[in-house]
């Protein structure tokens, strides 16, 4: 746990407490701002790192996971470090091996497609993802509090449907297959990712994570009765066991539109939004009793400087300088960037978000 407690943060002006206290919806003096994938192949000191380690290496070596989280926020200046890991990791001890494959992101060589299968998989080992906690230790020793430290995992709908389809899906059938046809395994699936990843997030909070971030990167492939019957639950028991360790949640998806209202009933302290809903309408779908997180198109980013900051300020307006906006894109920074773009995004911020009595 870190020292200060992540629920009654002291109001003091760093970036870390400004984070928690914006997690929190409590006033804070300026928009706080960090971007999702804020460490990538879009960097060039994660290219050079990578040339040596494959992606999994670097997130099993502590010390080489725990630089490439401080390079990236130190180069960026942004308030809060997200621990460099992948939402995939949590499959291995549960005894599915996966690679990335160049080109082709991720790739499960045994799908889970039966009951067999969900039978098959273990909950017993999540201790195995003890490196990922060692690596937050890490970053939270070099950064000493002055910078927010984000765990996260992924949510149970989105770990499933990647353990059923062995990857990225288009059309989600082998989920939606079992989903409907084997509810039975389905759920008992749902169970055991949640056993693991209740452990994997203890891990987290243990080493200093101050807030830890759930993404539910693949839930707009349904509709709002499907996430009611299929995935609300799963999702709800996660962000409640994890609020229970005494850390705020982020429950952050993608193409949510229709989901927002739905993913807010979960109890999730902030609700990650995309860039294809309007921050203010998107507030009004999830209820000012959360704090919103978002929501720049990330290929803004590759736009000239002064239609960039046009879309800044129009984020910050959409907000309105209510209490518990966390400034960040509305999915993951893509290969290609230019990075100094990415930096005056955040000077950007730091200039346009009103100053208010801390
Ligand atoms: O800075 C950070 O954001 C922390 C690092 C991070 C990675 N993965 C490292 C990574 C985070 C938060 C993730 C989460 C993750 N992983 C998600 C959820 C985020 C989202 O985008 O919605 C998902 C869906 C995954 C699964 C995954 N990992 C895919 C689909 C891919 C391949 C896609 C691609 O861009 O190639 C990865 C690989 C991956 N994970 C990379 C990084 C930096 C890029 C590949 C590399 O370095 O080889």
């Amino acid at each position: 746990m870190s020292e200060t407690n992540p629920l009654n943060p002291a109001p003091t002006a760093t970036g870390g407490n400004l984070f928690v206290r914006a997690c929190l919806r409590q006033p804070v003096d300026r928009t706080p701002v960090w971007f999702l994938r804020q460490a990538g192949r879009y960097m060039q000191e994660y290219r050079d790192v990578r040339k040596h380690h494959t992606l999994v290496e670097i997130c099993k070596q502590p010390d080489i996971a725990a630089e490439v989280t401080i390079t990236a926020a130190e180069k960026l200046d942004v308030d809060a470090a997200i621990i460099f890991a992948d939402l995939l990791l949590p499959l291995e001890p549960m005894g599915l091996d996966f690679e990335f494959q160049a080109g082709e992101g991720p790739v499960v060589h045994k799908p889970v497609r039966t009951t067999e299968d969900v039978k098959a998989l273990r909950t017993d080992r999540a201790e195995d993802l003890i490196y990922v906690a060692r690596a937050i230790e890490k970053v939270n020793a070099h950064f000493g509090g002055r910078l927010g430290m984000i765990g996260f995992c992924g949510a149970p709908y989105t770990l499933a449907s990647y353990m059923i389809e062995g990857g990225g899906s288009r059309n989600y059938i082998h989920t939606k297959q079992m989903m409907y046809g084997n509810t039975a395994a389905w759920r008992e699936l749902l169970d055991k990712i949640i056993v693991v990843l209740v452990e994997y997030c203890r891990q987290q909070v243990n080493a200093g994570a101050d807030v830890i971030q759930i993404f539910d990167s693949w839930v707009g492939s349904l509709c709002p009765a499907d996430y009611a019957e299929y995935a609300f639950a799963a999702s709800e028991r996660l962000v409640r066991e994890v609020q229970a360790m005494g850390v705020p949640v982020i429950y952050f998806g993608v193409e949510t539109a229709s989901l927002l209202a739905p993913m807010a009933k979960t109890g999730a302290d902030v609700i990650g939004v995309d860039w294809r809903t309007p921050i203010d309408e998107a507030w009004r779908a999830v209820g000012h009793g959360h704090a919103v997180q978002g929501n720049l198109d990330p290929i803004t980013l590759f736009a000239p400087l002064d239609v960039l900051e046009q879309r800044v300020k129009e984020v910050l307006k959409s907000a309105d300088n209510r209490p518990g906006h966390i400034f960040n894109l509305g999915h993951g920074i893509v290969p290609g960037t230019p990075v100094e773009n990415v930096q005056a995004v955040v000077k950007m911020v730091r200039e346009h978000s009103t100053r208010r009595a801390g």
